[in-house]
């Protein structure tokens, strides 16, 4: 029977990523606010992908594939760390990037995440926003299968069963911490775009016996269509490792609150809390995943809606701070 600790992967993390007290942002908010640095994995620059694309590039290898395809932003920092794996383990990549109605021009296009795909080796294929990604990709896959590659599809943010196993094993490494550090938390909050890190994270935390709730802060869609996009990847994430998913009850919830005009627009909120955490405790978020998570931890804290010990998980993104100078 298939296990968790069974499924091949592929060892890229820099792991266990630092778990840190914030002094001055909990001084700030009256809060004790913790900080997990998913930030700090590795492989260009660090990031939630890092833990993904361990069982993702072990699931292409096994399948023979030697060029990886996949989806996402024009600054889709998945996209950035899937273009740095695959050069790091021989694969050829192709990334998919659909252009963001909304999002700056200034530096959008040639600067950030996009510099260091160009830098990685990958081949951009530049997409209008109005386009189906995944079908654009299968198309891919079959033009490149007839040149003689053997191409291996890697969905947008890495987010399937396979993905989510990184985050299972990122919860499992925050239990460990959990206890070392004799935390209570009574939240834990996150970006939440294409689902895969809250539903590993929290299979991960069901496998652990740990219920701390956690909160995943829209940044791609509207709450009832997130929750339910997060539940069934859950559910998915335990059947494939064994486990009911019927586990899956009760456990997911999202917040839209901080979702702003759409995905890769950041309000004034995001853009506030990016400034913030800079200035506090100069540490970087970005203005497409995190600057959206923390403005929803900083409100929702200040409400006195998330209790007294809070844990951000830092997902990364902070490379795409250079396409949005615009704004900062
Ligand atoms: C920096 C950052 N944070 C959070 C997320 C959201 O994670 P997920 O797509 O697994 O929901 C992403 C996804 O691309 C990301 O790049």
């Amino acid at each position: 029977m298939k296990t968790f600790e069974n499924i091949t992967r592929i060892k890229i993390t820099h792991a266990p990523t630092p778990l840190e007290y914030l002094p001055r942002l909990s001084n700030a908010l009256g809060k004790k606010i913790y900080i997990k640095r998913d930030d700090c994995t590795g492989l260009a620059g660090g990031g939630n992908k890092t833990r993904k694309l361990e069982y993702l590039l072990a699931a292409a290898r096994n399948e023979g594939a030697d060029t990886l395809i996949t989806i996402g932003g024009i600054q889709s920092n998945h996209a950035r760390q899937t273009a740095a794996a695959a050069a790091k383990f021989g694969f050829s990549c192709h990334l998919i990037l659909a252009d963001v109605k909304g999002a700056p021009k200034k530096d959008y296009y040639h600067n950030g995440n996009v510099l260091l795909d160009k830098l990685f080796g990958a081949v951009i294929h530049q997409v209008d926003d109005s386009l189906n990604g995944e079908e654009l990709a299968e198309k891919l896959a079959v033009k490149l299968t007839l040149a003689g590659k053997k191409p291996y599809i890697i969905p947008v943010g890495g987010s399937n069963e396979i993905g989510s196993l990184g985050y299972i094993r990122c919860a499992k490494e925050l239990a460990v911490q959990i206890r070392a550090q004799k935390l209570s938390l009574d939240y834990i909050v996150l970006a939440t775009g294409s689902a895969g890190t809250q539903a590993g994270l929290l299979a991960g935390l069901i496998i652990e016996n740990i219920d701390i709730p956690v909160l995943g802060i829209c940044v791609s869609r509207e709450s009832v269509l997130q929750k339910a996009l997060v539940k069934d990847l859950l559910e998915r994430t335990l059947v494939q490792i064994g486990m009911s998913a019927s586990l899956a009850k009760d456990r997911v919830i999202t917040h839209d609150g901080y979702y702003g005009e759409g995905y890769g627009i950041a309000n004034q909120a995001t853009i506030e809390a990016v400034n913030q955490c800079a200035k506090l405790e100069g540490l970087l978020l970005d203005p497409v995943y995190t600057g959206k998570g923390m403005a929803g931890l900083i409100d929702l804290a200040k409400q006195d809606k998330l209790g007294s010990n809070i844990l951000f998980l830092h997902t990364g993104g902070s490379q795409g701070l250079f396409a949005y100078s615009d704004i900062f």
